[in-house]
């Protein structure tokens, strides 16, 4: 595992995306699962800079994002389609058929997982996984405990991550959708390069416990010491207790 502390949260960012930068300028035809959340913001706004400033090309690219609330459609501001859209889609040059997100408005989401884990397959497999990671020490929504051969599927979010994420949802976390599609422990794992990023003192602890604690599947993220080509980019606030 390869761990780089930067000194601010800024770096932080321009490292992890300069890192998918680099992939997508070396293997125009990269397949990148992403993630959401207040982390990937700044990381997003870097790579639609890059592309802006015509360094960047993403129309070789797929992308697969890790989950999406249930029941929160596109034009739903809180569902991840719209901030995906918002933050990277809808200002860079992919194609649209070729950027994937779980559907949490499908009639039936048991087979929506299943047709997303074909799909993944269909392209020959994810090469660049981008991940946070949650209070509960989740990946994607893998909430503990998480099979490390789970597989897309619905999920319960666990109360922490309810309360975590409700400032999006006016801060009432009775407001933020009780279950969520996810990627599973065992889909993520099958990506050839993991890339964990986490920023700020809030994470500090999380972040202690999945790298220094006994692999377990009550912290979904301490299945990464599993995997042989994983970086992992903190600042040195996150970086803290290690
Ligand atoms: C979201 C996701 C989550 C977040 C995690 C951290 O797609 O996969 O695992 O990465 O909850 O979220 P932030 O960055 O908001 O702290």
């Amino acid at each position: 595992m390869n761990i780089i502390v930067t000194d601010t949260s800024d770096q932080a960012f321009r490292y992890a995306a300069s890192m998918i930068a680099d992939r997508i300028r070396s293997f125009p035809t990269t397949v990148l699962g992403l993630a959401t959340g207040r982390t990937m913001e700044s990381i997003y706004r870097l790579l639609v800079q890059q592309h802006d400033g015509g360094a960047l090309d993403f129309s070789g690219t797929t992308s697969f994002n890790l989950d999406e609330y249930v029941g929160l459609g596109a034009a739903d501001p809180n569902s991840y389609r719209h901030y995906m859209r918002e933050h990277l889609f809808a200002h860079v040059n992919m194609s649209a058929e070729r950027a994937h997100v779980p559907d949490g408005v499908a009639a039936d989401l048991a087979a929506e997982c299943a047709r997303y884990e074909a799909a993944i397959r269909a392209s020959g497999g994810i090469d660049l996984q981008l991940l946070g990671i949650g209070e509960t020490g989740h990946i994607g929504f893998n909430e503990p405990p998480s099979a490390f051969d789970s597989r897309t599927r619905v999920v319960d979010l666990d109360e922490v991550t309810r309360r975590q994420n409700s400032a999006m949802f006016s801060g009432d976390p009775e407001r933020v959708p009780e279950r969520a599609l996810t990627m599973g422990v065992g889909t993520i794992l099958e990506a050839r390069h993991l890339l964990l990023v986490a920023v700020g003192e809030g994470k500090a602890a999380i972040i202690n416990e999945a790298l220094n604690g006994p692999i377990s599947e009550n912290v979904s993220a301490t299945a990464i010491k599993l995997h042989d080509n994983v970086t992992v980019i903190l600042d040195k606030a996150a970086a803290r207790s290690r």
